[in-house]
């Protein structure tokens, strides 16, 4: 099967109740992990890239490793470029065969990231590829920028309708709580999400597929794995899945996992060097840590997004 954009996946999603995963990928054992349990969990599968990863990886490297993940699942898959911040990123992905963008206009003025979001949509529309735009600032670490709490805003919905119409977008992500990284909520601090929010985005935009980003819920057995081998993250608190689960059956159509799977994959290399100490090939530490990905991929696909069996 061919990659795929977010069209159909979204428009299924929308109407059966479900979320798509949206992970970050960044190397080999990353995408082994995620498309493994896809495949048995017969799920669709967005598999995102920041421009960290493509910096970092390299865009033919991660082009080519997707195509293998294709190749062995015969997954719907789409192939996203998360938080773009300039035309010209969008541009480059778009002629390097991704099926989806996201431009991340939300730092800009309302009119400006209007204008800046039409220009990607237009050239995006031309090659079939879907786009994500973004209203309201999340909190927390993206790319080495870092958006402090009173610095972030949640989305007005009184400014969707307008957004929507004149940058044609195909999917918005909104802020109603969620936070990029591992630390979203102070200890002490009841969890919440603003699902007034996202009812009244819901009602003026009727079957639109809305994008929840920072939606790790920084699941504590990785948390206390990592510290119980030598890490020191005492303070990390994520967002409860049963609020995910919530946001799936409304409106929210994808949700953005990257924090857990830092965290599995962290968490399972550091207990495997506190159990063996003396290893030091990367095959060994790399299959474990894999194999924590696959399950806590399978858990978020069945218990959080609901879209196992709908690919
Ligand atoms: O939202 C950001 C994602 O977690 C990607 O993070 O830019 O460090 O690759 P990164
Ligand atoms: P987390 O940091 O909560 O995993 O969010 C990832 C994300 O939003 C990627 O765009
Ligand atoms: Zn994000």
């Amino acid at each position: 099967m061919p990659l795929v954009n977010s069209k159909e996946m979204f428009k299924k999603a929308y109407q059966g109740g479900y979320a798509i995963g949206a992970f970050n990928v960044n190397n080999m054992e990353i995408i082994q992990g995620i498309t493994e349990a896809a495949k048995e969990e017969k799920a669709p599968l967005i598999l995102q890239v920041s421009s960290g990863a493509r910096k970092y990886a390299n865009h033919t490297y991660l082009m080519k490793l997707i195509e293998a993940a294709l190749v062995e699942t015969d997954l719907p898959i789409c192939v996203h470029l998360d938080h773009g911040d300039t035309f010209e990123l969008c541009k480059s992905c778009i002629d390097g065969g991704f099926t989806s963008v996201m431009i991340d206009g939300s730092h800009h003025s309302f009119e400006e990231n209007i204008a800046l979001t039409k220009k990607v949509v237009e050239y995006a529309h031309d090659h079939n590829v879907t786009v994500e735009g973004e209203l309201g600032r999340l909190a927390g670490i993206e790319d080495a920028v870092n958006v402090s709490a009173e610095d972030a805003s949640y989305t007005r919905p009184e400014e969707v309708q307008e957004f929507v119409e004149k940058t044609g977008v195909d999917s918005l992500a909104i802020a109603i709580g969620t936070s990029h990284g591992a630390y979203k909520f102070k200890p002490g601090q009841n969890p919440q999400l603003r699902f007034d929010i996202l009812e009244e985005v819901e009602k003026r935009l009727p079957n639109f597929p809305i994008v929840l980003h920072g939606a790790s819920s920084v699941m504590p057995e990785f948390v206390k794995m990592i510290n119980e081998n030598g890490g020191k993250m005492p303070d990390a608190i994520g967002i409860p899945e049963e609020m995910l689960r919530q946001a799936a059956k409304m409106a929210v159509c994808k949700i953005n996992i990257d924090s857990d799977l830092r965290l599995a994959m962290t968490g399972s290399i550091r207990k495997y060097f506190a159990d063996n100490p003396s290893h030091f090939d990367p095959r060994q530490y790399l299959s474990p840590a894999r194999a924590a990905i696959k399950e806590m991929v399978r858990h978020k696909l069945i218990h959080v997004l609901g879209c196992n069996g709908k690919a």
